[in-house]
C-alpha cells in the first residue's frame, strides 16, 4: 500500500484512510518518521516555523493590518448602506443672485511616458444646462490665463468641453435651479463585464480618487459623489440598461456587483445628466482625473481593438501596488480579511511554531476516499483548489474538469485537511462579489480556461497560483493572465494541449472559445509540485507585496491645496 517516491524526497507517501490521518498539528522538527509527504520544507531560515516563516515578515504583516485598521475604520461595507440625500440645494428662481465665478486647478503625476502628465482638476462653480447637455466655465475677467473659446478636460472616457462665458449677463440667462455642493467625480461608463467593469474601469478609478484623498489605500467615501455625462449613454445604448431611475431623478446600478462597488465609492446617490429634469444646476466642486491613457489597466494589449485604451502605460510596480490596494480596500469594505491577515488555522500554526501538514497521494496509490465525506465547509478556514469550468455553457469549456478533480480529490486525500482541500466539484463564481471575493481570498490554486471568472485572482494572497489553461494555438491569450498573475503578486502555470498537427501555428488561436481536454496526469504532477513549493514562495511573494504597498513613491498626491476639497 505504501509507495516510495525516490529520491528527490525524503519523505514516504502515506495513502492512509482519512480517519487515520487526523495529525492535527504537527512538528515538522519530529517529522522524520512520518509516512506522510509534506508540501512545506522544514523552515529554511532557522528561527522560525510557521505559517510564514520568517518572524521579521509576520511583524511587517501585522504592523501593516494595524495601521490599515486605524486608517479605514468608517468604510466598512455592511450589507446595505444608507445613501446621504444631503447633496443638492435648491433655489429659488429668481431668487439667487450670486453666480460666482469658476476656477481651476490642474496637478500634473509622475506618468513619465506620456506628453503631459496633467491628470488631477479640480474646478469650482460649472454651470450645466442639461437641457442642452451644454457646460459653462464663467471666467473671473481679472485672471492672468484668459482662455477665449472653451476648455478641454480629460475625463475616464474621452474629452469634456466646458464653454467659456465672460459676461455676467450671459451666465445670469441659465437660470440655476439648484447647486451641487458635494464634490462631484466626473466619470465614464462601467463596463457591464465583469472583469473589464471590476478590473478596467473600477480600478482605475479606486487610484486616482484614493489618491486625490493622498492616501492611496482607501476611499473616503463621504467626500464624492459620482457623476456621469451624457457620453456613455450616447456611445454605448447599453449602459442605459445598467442603470435605473429612482423617483428623485438619482440612478441605482442593476448589476448586482457594480451597485455594491458603487457603494463603497460614494454616501451619495449616483447622478447621471438627465437627474437635473433639463434644469440647470450648478457643480460646486467638479473633478476629473484623466483619462484611459493615463490609468488605462495594465493589459490591454489583447483587446486593444475592440476596446480602445493604450496598454502600459505604467510600470508594473505601480500597477502591482495599486491593484493590491484596491483589492485590499474592496475586502476591508466586504467586511472580509486582507490578504496580509492570516487565519485562524494560520494563526495558530504560527503561534505554535509549526508548518502545514497537508499529506500528498502519489497517483498510482488508491486511497479510501469518500466524496460524500463531510466537508464541514462552514469551520474551515484553510485554502483551496479549485478547477473553475463555464460547464454547458460551450464556451471555453474543459471537457473533462470533472475527471481532474476526481484526480486532485485523489492526489489530495485528506478531504478533512485544516489547511488545505480540493473543492470537491467543478467550481463556478456567483453572482454576489461578497461569496466571490470570499472565495477568491482563499484559494490557493486555481485551474481554469481564459474568462471573466479568473479577473477574482485579484482577490487570491500573494504568492498563490493561476493555473490558467488555454485552448491549442491561443499562445497569446496567456499574456493577459500572465500579466494578471503579475500584476496581482500571484505565480503563474500555463497548460494548453500540444498540437494537434502542423496545420495549427503557435500563434494560429482559431477559437479562442475552443473547449479544450486536459491531460490530466501532467496537470496533476504539475498542480503537486506547486503545491509543495508554495510555502517557499509565499515569503517572498508576500513581502515583496507588502513593500509595494507601503512604497509612496508609487503613488501620485495632488498638489498642494488640490486634497482638501
Ligand atoms: C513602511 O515604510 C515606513 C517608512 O517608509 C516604515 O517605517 C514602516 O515600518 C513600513 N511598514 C511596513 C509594513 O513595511
Ligand atoms: C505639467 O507638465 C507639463 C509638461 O509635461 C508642464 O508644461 C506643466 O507646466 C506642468 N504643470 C504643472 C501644473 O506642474
Ligand atoms: C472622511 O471624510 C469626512 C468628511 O470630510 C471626515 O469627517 C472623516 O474624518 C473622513 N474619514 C477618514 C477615515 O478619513
Ligand atoms: C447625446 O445625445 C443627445 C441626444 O441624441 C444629444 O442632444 C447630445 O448632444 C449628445 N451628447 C454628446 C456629448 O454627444
Ligand atoms: C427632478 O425631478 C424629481 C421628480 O421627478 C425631483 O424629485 C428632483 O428633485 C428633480 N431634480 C432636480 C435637480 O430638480
Amino acid at each position: 500500500m505504501f509507495n516510495n517516491i525516490g529520491s528527490k524526497k525524503i519523505f514516504l507517501i502515506s495513502c492512509m484512510t482519512i480517519g487515520s490521518l487526523f495529525i492535527v498539528l504537527y512538528f515538522t522538527k519530529n517529522s522524520t518518521t512520518s509516512q506522510l509527504i509534506y508540501t512545506t520544507p522544514i523552515s529554511f531560515t532557522n528561527d522560525h516555523v510557521g505559517w510564514i516563516t520568517s518572524s521579521s515578515l509576520y511583524k511587517e504583516m501585522n504592523l501593516y493590518l494595524k495601521l490599515i485598521r486605524n486608517k479605514n475604520e468608517q468604510n466598512i461595507f455592511q450589507g446595505k448602506r444608507s445613501l446621504n440625500y444631503n447633496y443638492i440645494k435648491f433655489i429659488k428662481k429668481n431668487t439667487w443672485n450670486q453666480y460666482p465665478f469658476s476656477t481651476r486647478k490642474c496637478s500634473n503625476t509622475s506618468n513619465q511616458e506620456l506628453s503631459t502628465g496633467i491628470e488631477y482638476c479640480l474646478l469650482t462653480n460649472i454651470y450645466y444646462n442639461s437641457a442642452i447637455d451644454q457646460y459653462y466655465y464663467y471666467q473671473n475677467p481679472a485672471d492672468i490665463q484668459i482662455i477665449t473659446k472653451t476648455i478641454e478636460l480629460d475625463v475616464s472616457y474621452g474629452k469634456l468641453t466646458l464653454n467659456i462665458l465672460n459676461d455676467i449677463l450671459e451666465i445670469k440667462k441659465l437660470i440655476i435651479s439648484s447647486v451641487l455642493i458635494r464634490p462631484i467625480y466626473v466619470g465614464g461608463p462601467i463596463d457591464p463585464n465583469y472583469a473589464h467593469g471590476l478590473l478596467e474601469t473600477f480600478g482605475p478609478r479606486f487610484w486616482v480618487l484614493s489618491e486625490l484623498q493622498s492616501n492611496g489605500l482607501f476611499i473616503n467615501s463621504s467626500q464624492f459623489q459620482i457623476y456621469y455625462t451624457s457620453h456613455m449613454f450616447n456611445t454605448s445604448i447599453r449602459n442605459w440598461r445598467l442603470y435605473d431611475r429612482q423617483s428623485d431623478g438619482t440612478y441605482r446600478d442593476t448589476v448586482k456587483w457594480s451597485a455594491t462597488i458603487q457603494s463603497m465609492f460614494s454616501d451619495y446617490p449616483l447622478l447621471i445628466y438627465k437627474s437635473f429634469n433639463e434644469t440647470t444646476v450648478m457643480f460646486k466642486y467638479f473633478i476629473t482625473t484623466g483619462n484611459q491613457v493615463s490609468r488605462t489597466p495594465a493589459w490591454d494589449f489583447y483587446y486593444s481593438v475592440s476596446r480602445s485604451f493604450r496598454f502600459h502605460p505604467f510600470h508594473t510596480r505601480q500597477y502591482r501596488r495599486n491593484y493590491l490596494a484596491y483589492s485590499e480596500w474592496l475586502l476591508k469594505n466586504l467586511n472580509l480579511p486582507s490578504k496580509f491577515q492570516l487565519t485562524s488555522t494560520q494563526e495558530q500554526l504560527q503561534q505554535n511554531h509549526m508548518s502545514e501538514l497537508i499529506p500528498i497521494c502519489d497517483p498510482i496509490c488508491r486511497p479510501k476516499w469518500s466524496k460524500s465525506s463531510e466537508y464541514n465547509e462552514k469551520e474551515f478556514t484553510g485554502d483551496w483548489i479549485v478547477v473553475i469550468n463555464r460547464v454547458g455553457s460551450g464556451r471555453r469549456e474543459i471537457t473533462n474538469a470533472d475527471e481532474l478533480v476526481d484526480a486532485l480529490l485523489k492526489v489530495f486525500p485528506d478531504h478533512t485537511n485544516p489547511y488545505l482541500r480540493v473543492w470537491p466539484k467543478q467550481f463556478n463564481f456567483k453572482d454576489d462579489l461578497y461569496k466571490t471575493a470570499q472565495m477568491a481570498r482563499s484559494i490557493r490554486l486555481m485551474i481554469g480556461v481564459h474568462g471573466a471568472g479568473l479577473a477574482n485572482t485579484i482577490f487570491m494572497r500573494p504568492g498563490t497560483i493561476l493555473y490558467e489553461i488555454n485552448p491549442i494555438g491561443c499562445r497569446k491569450l496567456s499574456f493577459n493572465f500572465h500579466r494578471w498573475a503579475t500584476i496581482f503578486n500571484l505565480q503563474h502555470a500555463l497548460w494548453s494541449p500540444s498540437q494537434k498537427g502542423f496545420l495549427i501555428q503557435d500563434d494560429a488561436c482559431q477559437n479562442r472559445q475552443e473547449a479544450t481536454t486536459l491531460v490530466i496526469s501532467e496537470i496533476v504532477k504539475e498542480v503537486v509540485n506547486l503545491i509543495e513549493n508554495e510555502q517557499e514562495y509565499r515569503n517572498g511573494y508576500i513581502r515583496r507585496a507588502l513593500h509595494l504597498l507601503n512604497d509612496t513613491s508609487l503613488t501620485d498626491h495632488p498638489q498642494i491645496g488640490l486634497e482638501k476639497i
